[in-house]
C-alpha cells in the first residue's frame, strides 16, 4: 500500500507517488531524456556512443536535467540504461545504430557462473544521481529505476531484443533452475543497485517490466510477480519512505495480481488497457501512472486532445501520475509535449482545439 505522505511534502509528483490525489495530476514521460531531444542528439554526436554518456556522470546530469529545463516536467527519470545491470555482472554492451544493443556472451549458450562481475561499472551512475539531486528544482521528484528481472533476462539470455521473447520463454521452460538462477542474480543486483540509487539521490524508483506480457500465467507468476515482490519487499525494509513503481507492460488482465502479488505502491498501465476497466478494478486510492498512446502524442490535435481527457477524466478519483503507455517516440512533435503539458495544467484550456 501506497506509504503516508508527510504533510511537509511539497512535490506533486512524490505526493502522488505516495497516494495523494491532485486535481491537476503531475507529469512526466517514460524515456523523456532521449532521442526527440535536439539538445540530446547535438550532446550524443559530441560525446559518442550511449553508454560513454550513460558512464560520464557529468554528460547523464545534463541529459536527465534537459527536459526538466526545456518542459517543466514534475519528475526527473536518471539518463541510464536497463541494460547497465548485465553489464555489471560482465556481459559486453554494445548499441549498434539503428540496431538496438547487444550482449555478448548470450546466456542461451553460456553460463552465468562464467561470467566476471564488474560491479564497479555502476558507480558512474551513483555519481550522475549525486550530481543531479544537487542541481534539481526544489518541486521536480528525481526518479531511479531499474529493468525487472524477467526483462532484462530476455535481453541476456537472446543477446538481443526480440519481438516476442520466444528464445527466453523456451529457455526458461528447457532449464527453469538454470532460468531461476539467472532472474535470482538480476534481482539480487536489482536490489543493491537501487538501493545505492536512493542513498544516492533518487526519491522513488521504477521498475521497467517492458517484456511481462509475452508470458501465460503462471510464468508471469513466477518470473514476473515473484522476483518482483522480493525486490519491492527488500526495498520497502531498506527504506521505507520510497515508493516503488511497477510498470508491467502489456499484464492486461493480470494487471491486480500484480499489483496486489508485487507489493508495489503504484502501478504504470500501458496504452492497451481501458482506462475505466483499470480505475474500476483496482483498489480504491490506489495510485496510478501512464496509459496514453505514444502514437497519440505524434498524431496531436484533436485525437490527441481527446486522448488525454479520457485518461485523466478515467482516473480523476484516485492518485493519477499523467505520462505516456511506453516510452517517448524519437519522432515525436516537442510542440506536442507542450501542448499537452499545458492542457493538463490549464494554462490554456484550448491549446489542442
Ligand atoms: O526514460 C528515460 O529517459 C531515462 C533513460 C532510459 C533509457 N532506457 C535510455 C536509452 C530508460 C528508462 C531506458 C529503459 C529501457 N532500456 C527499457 C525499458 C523501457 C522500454 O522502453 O521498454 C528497455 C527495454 C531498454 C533497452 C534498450 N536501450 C533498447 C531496446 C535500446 C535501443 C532502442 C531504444 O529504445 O532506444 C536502448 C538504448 C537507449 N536507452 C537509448 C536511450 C536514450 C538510445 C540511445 C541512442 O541511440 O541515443
Amino acid at each position: 500500500m501506497p506509504v503516508l505522505s508527510l504533510p511537509s511534502e511539497t512535490r506533486p509528483l512524490l505526493r502522488v507517488l505516495k497516494g495523494d490525489r491532485l486535481d491537476t495530476p503531475p507529469v512526466w514521460l517514460m524515456r523523456q531524456a532521449g532521442r526527440y531531444l535536439p539538445e540530446y542528439r547535438a550532446l550524443r554526436a559530441e560525446k559518442g556512443g550511449f553508454l560513454d554518456l550513460a558512464t560520464d556522470p557529468e554528460s547523464a546530469a545534463e541529459i536527465t536535467l534537459q527536459p526538466i529545463r526545456r518542459f517543466g516536467f514534475d519528475g526527473a527519470i536518471l539518463f541510464s540504461d536497463i541494460l547497465m545491470v548485465p553489464w555489471a555482472l560482465g556481459q559486453d554492451l554494445t548499441f549498434g545504430v539503428g540496431e538496438g544493443p547487444h550482449l555478448e556472451p548470450a546466456l542461451a549458450d553460456h553460463a552465468l557462473d562464467a561470467l566476471t562481475r564488474v560491479p564497479g561499472r555502476l558507480e558512474p551512475v551513483y555519481e550522475t544521481v549525486r550530481t543531479v539531486a544537487a542541481a534539481l528544482p526544489a518541486e521536480t521528484t528525481f526518479l531511479g529505476f531499474a529493468g525487472s528481472p524477467w526483462t532484462v533476462a530476455t535481453y541476456m539470455v537472446a543477446g538481443h531484443g526480440s519481438r516476442d521473447q520466444s528464445e527466453t520463454r523456451r529457455f526458461a521452460y528447457r532449464a527453469p533452475a538454470d532460468f531461476a538462477h539467472i532472474i535470482d542474480t538480476i534481482a539480487e543486483l536489482t536490489i543493491e543497485y537501487l538501493s545505492r540509487q536512493i542513498q544516492s539521490g533518487v526519491m522513488a524508483v521504477q521498475l521497467f517490466d517492458s517484456w511481462a506480457g509475452s508470458l501465460s500465467p503462471a510464468q508471469f507468476e513466477r518470473w514476473v510477480i515473484a522476483p518482483n515482490a522480493r525486490i519491492v519487499a527488500a526495498l520497502h525494509e531498506r527504506h521505507p519512505e520510497t515508493p516503488v513503481i511497477g510498470f508491467p507492460k502489456g499484464a492486461g488482465g493480470k494487471l491486480v495480481a500484480y499489483a496486489r502479488g508485487t507489493g508495489v505502491d503504484v502501478i504504470g498501465l500501458d496504452e492497451t488497457v481501458d482506462p475505466e476497466w483499470a480505475n474500476s478494478v483496482l483498489p480504491d486510492g490506489f495510485p496510478v501512472q501512464g496509459n496514453l498512446d505514444p502514437l497519440t502524442l505524434i498524431a496531436g490535435g484533436t485525437e490527441l486532445r481527446t486522448a488525454v481527457d479520457r485518461v485523466v477524466g478515467a482516473f480523476a478519483g484516485r492518485p493519477h501520475i499523467f505520462n505516456l503507455g511506453h516510452g517517448i517516440l524519437p519522432d515525436t512533435p516537442i510542440a506536442h509535449v507542450e501542448q499537452v503539458l499545458a492542457h493538463i495544467r490549464k494554462r490554456e484550456a484550448t491549446t489542442l482545439a
